[in-house]
């Protein structure tokens, strides 16, 4: 690795991140200019797949259903995962009311002020707990998201493979040597971490990095050596995998159709769901003798996970009433009624075209 250029444990750059903020960062968004831990966290597991402008509405829904860390902990699962539906994700919908309930539990509905503490709860990883408690407490911690990974190894020129664990420890380390300096930081932290996330969301792009906007540019190892694009480096690819799905589609004429809810764990774990099948054959031997005659298949379609590409086969079985369907496990739900229940985005796409 290069040498690191200055700032460092003196807070120089930091200052810069600081002042950079307070005149050119994002300062209205619904989450900030707050430091009710709830909102925070709620935002910072929203935001970590998904992006600002989808966030925005399903917190201001999430927030009026659900407006403190009791009423989450004492809602149904498939009243979260309902308020959830469309964002994707949805073991963090499970693990933000598992994490509630804890809040509630074990921490007397108060939130943990130190990001140590935050870890220990479900769906909290380290950068979320240091974005929670620095920007709710000030505590002095690093955020390291994938935003903020590319400042910070651009800046430093931090060339270290983070495949490798002890590489992206590394990076850790050198994080915490850039925040803003120990006697400011209570003032300051909440900001930092804004502005870190801020220049990475919206000037160190990952193509073309917005170089002569940004405050660390005379700062930055990168930048001097005139291909900041190279970083982060990281060898691994993931690997990705595809799985074919048949989908049975039951309609009755009164326009209900039949879902289940899915185990866990698995694909949409806990989403309410068609039922679902490995092939065709199978999915045509759940359906009774006489009934298979109704069934008609659907335009296949590819449905993209994190490490899985979802190759859909759906199915639609047309019948004359509310069949007893009961052997493939689920139950019949109305057409006004699936609308507001979890499921998954591929499914609500199909049913919301008919
Ligand atoms: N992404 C993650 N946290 C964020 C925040 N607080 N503001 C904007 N984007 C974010
Ligand atoms: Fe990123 Fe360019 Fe700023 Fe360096 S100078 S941190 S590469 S935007």
């Amino acid at each position: 690795m290069n040498q690191r250029p200055h700032g460092g444990p003196s807070g120089v750059l930091a200052a810069q991140v600081v002042a950079w903020q307070a005149v050119h960062g994002r300062n209205s968004l619904p989450w900030q200019n707050t430091q009710d831990p709830y909102r925070v966290w709620l935002s910072e597991i929203m935001l970590q797949q998904t992006q600002v402008a989808t966030v925005v509405g399903y917190f201001a829904r999430f927030l009026d259903a659900l407006p403190t860390v009791q009423d989450l902990a004492d809602a149904t699962l498939d009243e979260v995962l309902g308020l959830w539906s469309g964002l994707g994700y949805y073991s963090r919908a499970r693990n933000l009311h598992r994490c509630a309930q804890d809040v509630v539990r074990l921490h007397g509905g108060a939130f943990p002020r130190s990001a140590t503490m935050l870890q220990t709860l479900p769906g909290i990883g380290r950068s979320t707990a240091a974005a929670i408690s620095s920007l709710c407490f000030g505590e002095r911690v690093a955020i390291l998201d994938a935003n903020v990974k590319r400042v910070v190894t651009r800046v430093l020129g931090f060339d270290g493979d983070l495949a490798l664990a002890a590489q992206e420890r590394q990076l850790w380390d050198a994080a915490t040597d850039l925040l803003p300096h120990p006697d400011v930081a209570a003032q300051t932290m909440a900001r930092y971490t804004q502005g870190m996330m801020d220049l990475g969301a919206t000037v160190c792009l990952p193509k073309k990095p917005l170089c002569l906007l940004c405050p660390l540019q005379s700062d930055c190892r990168a930048q001097a050596d005139g291909d900041p694009q190279r970083y982060p480096v990281r060898t691994r690819k993931l690997k990705r995998s595809s799985q074919s799905i048949w989908l049975l589609w039951a309609q009755s004429p009164d326009g209900a159709v039949w879902l289940s809810a899915r185990p866990t764990p698995g694909v949409w774990a806990g989403l309410q769901c068609f039922p679902l099948f490995d092939t065709e054959a199978d999915l045509w031997s759940a359906v009774q003798q006489p009934l298979t005659t109704a069934l008609q298949p659907q335009d296949t379609f590819v449905h993209v996970l994190t490490h899985k590409d979802l190759h859909l086969h759906p199915w639609v079985l047309t019948l004359d009433s509310r069949a007893d369907l009961g052997a493939l496990g689920g139950q019949w739900v109305a057409a006004d009624q699936w609308p507001a229940m979890g499921l998954p985005a591929p499914i609500r796409k199909l049913l919301s075209r008919t």
